[in-house]
């Protein structure tokens, strides 16, 4: 029997070797996810303060955004997860579709927070076109799949992923850049920094 190829994700190389990636995608981004849904059982004032400004000015597109970019954070183990795409296709498409709604609104309502967010342009233009990216690329991985273009979608959807997983790595580098940097630094410099690697880490991986 020929063995199957690798999937560019699966594939052992030195940054995402398997244990640092395991503890990535199915320890830290799930405990971050439900992290982010703490203000269900606290409140924003309470369990976010510093966002407090976003409720008067844009209520339902912060609740949305809150509420629905960790569900996509939540899928994407399960998506890149070989054997359950393998053996339950059905239920990969459905979790993909679940996936590709919620970074629909979540990211639509990402920009308008975006635009809002009182941490200065500079954090505004980085989450904002990170909002943008976040959208057309998975948008795109969509399309490819409709298509039936299942190489490509694979290469799209880890871009898509790399670009979800901002909302693992702002929660992992904003300590440490608060730390260095103080946190209005911090945060203006985690806008760019929770993304801008990712993507670039996912372009080596989707062209090697
Ligand atoms: C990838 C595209 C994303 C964009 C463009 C984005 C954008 C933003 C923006 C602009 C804010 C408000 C920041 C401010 O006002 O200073 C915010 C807050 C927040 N985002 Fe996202 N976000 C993204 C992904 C995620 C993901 C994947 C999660 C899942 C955990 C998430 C969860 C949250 C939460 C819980 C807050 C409230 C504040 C906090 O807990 O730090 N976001 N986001």
């Amino acid at each position: 029997m020929t063995p199957r190829p690798l999937d560019p994700i699966s594939k052992p190389n030195l940054l995402l070797s398997q244990w640092p990636r395991i503890l990535l995608i199915w320890v830290l981004t799930p405990l971050i996810a439900l992290a982010s849904w703490r203000f269900l059982i606290g409140g924003v004032e309470m369990t976010m303060p510093h966002m407090m400004h976003h409720v008067p000015a844009r209520e339902l597109a912060f609740y949305l955004h809150i509420f629905l970019a960790p569900v996509a954070l939540m899928l994407v183990p399960f998506q890149f997860w070989t054997r359950l795409r393998t053996r339950r296709p059905g239920l990969h498409r459905w979790l993909g579709r679940l996936y590709a709604v919620a970074i629909l609104i979540s990211g639509l309502a990402g920009l308008q927070i975006a635009i809002g967010t009182n941490a200065g342009p500079v954090a505004a233009w980085g989450f904002g076109l990170l909002a943008v990216l976040w959208v057309a690329v998975t948008g795109y991985a969509v399309w490819l799949a409709v298509l039936r273009r299942i190489a490509n979608h694979r290469r799209w959807m880890i871009r898509s992923a790399a670009l979800t997983l901002a909302g693992t790595t702002l929660r992992l580098e904003l300590p440490l850049l608060a730390m260095g940097f103080g946190f209005e630094t911090g945060y203006v410099i985690v806008a760019w920094a929770c993304w801008v690697p990712n993507a670039l880490l996912a372009e080596w991986l989707v062209r090697r």
